[in-house]
């Protein structure tokens, strides 16, 4: 197994590839039965995944129109294992019809927290993320109640997700930032322009949808069917004909450095920001076990600088939009 990296100034160790668990329950179709995505969890643990996220928001409805709650599929797989594993959740985001509802009140933040733990059945959170700015409320107040929720045992470290530079400067400030959970991966190269700040402040990259959502895994094509409303990879720009296009020249590079390596596609992807720099973590999720071993396995294959370089230079003029984010 890979050496472990340290999550940002919190200290605490993790492989370099943690597990997304989101999709058991959320936005890739309809979720995983209950025991098959706890049985599945848990072997992602006798794997080697030691860090896994989970969100209060992820939730879906099952085949019996009960609700899953993705913190509890998580909490029950890996109650046994609880010491040595690293859990991660998120508050701050509620799914409304017309979209995301942020709200980060300090009164919103503290139930959360307590249904958090209960889903999750632990005494204390050991990361816990803003899951989303709310424009409403300054970083200084969220960080306070980090604090508090710090002295009072609930939660050990806390990240912030989709932040900017000054947000999170302002937040470190008043309780220091752990971690940052961004979208990264070869098709979102945005938050690159975080970089000096994260190393300034100690601060991990926890790198969410670090495949592209499956894409650069070069398992899916312009053919590939995805359900509308429950799974958004049917509407995401690189899934498209013109996107599956616009990608041509980076894929084959992959395909070729793939068969160079004896690895993957999808692992060339992950090792290629994992050998970049040492903060960064992705998180891939999945729900399959082949592909959840190939996932963790990208952390022993080894990309040189150059090779890190070369591959950006191409990525630098791949014109591919991102999803949810503006040209
Ligand atoms: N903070 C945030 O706002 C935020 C937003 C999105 C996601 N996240 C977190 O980040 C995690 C990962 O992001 P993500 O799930 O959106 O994107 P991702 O990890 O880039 O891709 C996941 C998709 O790729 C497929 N996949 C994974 N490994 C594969 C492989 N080896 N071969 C072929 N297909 C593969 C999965 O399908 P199968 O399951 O069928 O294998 C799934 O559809 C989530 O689980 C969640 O915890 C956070």
């Amino acid at each position: 197994m890979a050496d472990k990296r340290k999550i940002g100034k919190s200290g605490l160790k993790v492989n370099p590839v943690g597990l997304g668990c989101m999709g058991f329950s959320h936005a890739y179709g309809a979720p995983t039965e209950k025991n098959e995505a706890i049985s599945m969890i848990r072997k992602a643990y006798d794997m080697g995944y030691d860090f896994f996220d989970t969100a209060e928001c992820y939730i879906g409805m099952n085949a019996d129109g009960s609700t899953s709650y993705n913190e509890e599929l998580v909490g029950v797989a890996l109650r046994d294992v609880r010491k040595h594993v690293v859990i991660a959740t998120k508050f701050g985001v509620a799914h409304g019809s017309n979209g995301l509802i942020m709200d980060s009140k300090p009164e919103t933040i503290r139930k959360s927290v307590e249904g958090s733990l209960k889903r999750l059945g632990v005494e204390v959170i050991d990361l816990y993320y803003q899951h989303r700015i709310d424009p409403n409320i300054e970083p200084e107040t969220v960080a306070e109640v980090m604090n508090e929720l710090i002295k009072e045992g609930k939660i050990r470290y806390w990240g912030i997700s989709e932040t900017t530079e000054d947000y999170l400067r302002r937040a470190d400030k008043v309780c220091p930032v752990s971690a940052v959970q961004n979208r990264y991966s070869m098709l979102a190269r945005d938050n690159e322009k975080l970089f000096p700040v994260l190393e300034e402040l100690d601060v991990a990259l926890v790198a969410f949808s670090p495949l592209g959502n499956g894409f650069l895994t070069g398992k899916y094509n312009a053919s590939s069917k995805f359900e509308a409303g429950v799974d958004y990879r049917s509407h995401m720009p690189q899934y498209t004909e013109e996107g599956f296009m616009t990608a041509e020249s980076l894929m084959k590079r992959l395909d070729e450095l793939a068969t160079e390596k004896g690895a993957s596609k999808g692992q060339i992807s992950l090792a290629w920001m994992i050998c970049k720099k040492p903060y960064i973590i992705p998180i891939p999720g999945s729900r399959k076990e082949g592909r959840l071993r190939e996932n963790i396995g990208s952390a022993e294959v080894s990309l040189s600088e150059a090779e890190i370089a070369e591959l950006d230079e191409l990525l630098d003029k791949l014109d591919m939009p991102v999803y949810g984010q503006k040209k």
